[in-house]
């Protein structure tokens, strides 16, 4: 499979890889069919009224897409308000990285439900649960749109 530089430097060169300790959210995502995990935390700082991503870490099992796009997600969201990193949307991910190839995009939807998924737990943290079943339901379809396609 054809990799782009840019896919291959976050592959060998990960950013912000490892785990914090003290995470103010942590979202943990699979893949229903190739079986590749994610898991990222974040730590929340108030900045006045916004609640910004001071910190943001991965640990990825998965394939070199997988890596990549966990890897820049994290420069996409570190140092972000909740609000934008809310905002990122799985082609956002993709593009971040110059594109993938078209059996790899799911690895982008990977990294999006992730971030979405920290944030649901950051906000269930501090009392909203409100995010939590809505990035549980959206995660949920994307894993069955998933299986469907993979029966055609
Ligand atoms: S092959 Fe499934 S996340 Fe990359």
């Amino acid at each position: 499979m054809q990799f782009n530089p840019t896919i291959i430097d976050h592959f060998t060169n990960p950013r912000n890889a490892g785990e914090i300790a003290d995470a103010s959210g942590v979202g943990t995502v699979g893949h229903p069919v190739c079986g590749d995990i994610v898991r990222l935390y974040i730590k929340v700082d108030k900045k006045g009224a916004d609640e910004v991503i001071s910190q943001v870490k991965f640990k990825t099992f998965g394939c070199t897409a997988a890596i990549a796009t966990s890897s820049v997600a994290t420069e996409m969201i570190k140092g972000k308000t909740i609000a934008d990193a809310l905002a990122i949307k799985d082609e956002d991910v993709a593009k971040a990285l110059g594109g993938l190839p078209a059996i790899k995009m799911h690895c982008s939807v990977l990294a999006h439900d992730a971030i979405q998924a920290a944030v649901a737990d950051y906000r269930k943290n501090t009392g909203k649960t409100d995010l939590a079943d809505k990035v549980q339901k959206e995660n949920q379809a994307h894993e069955e749109k998933e299986l469907l396609a993979r029966k055609k």
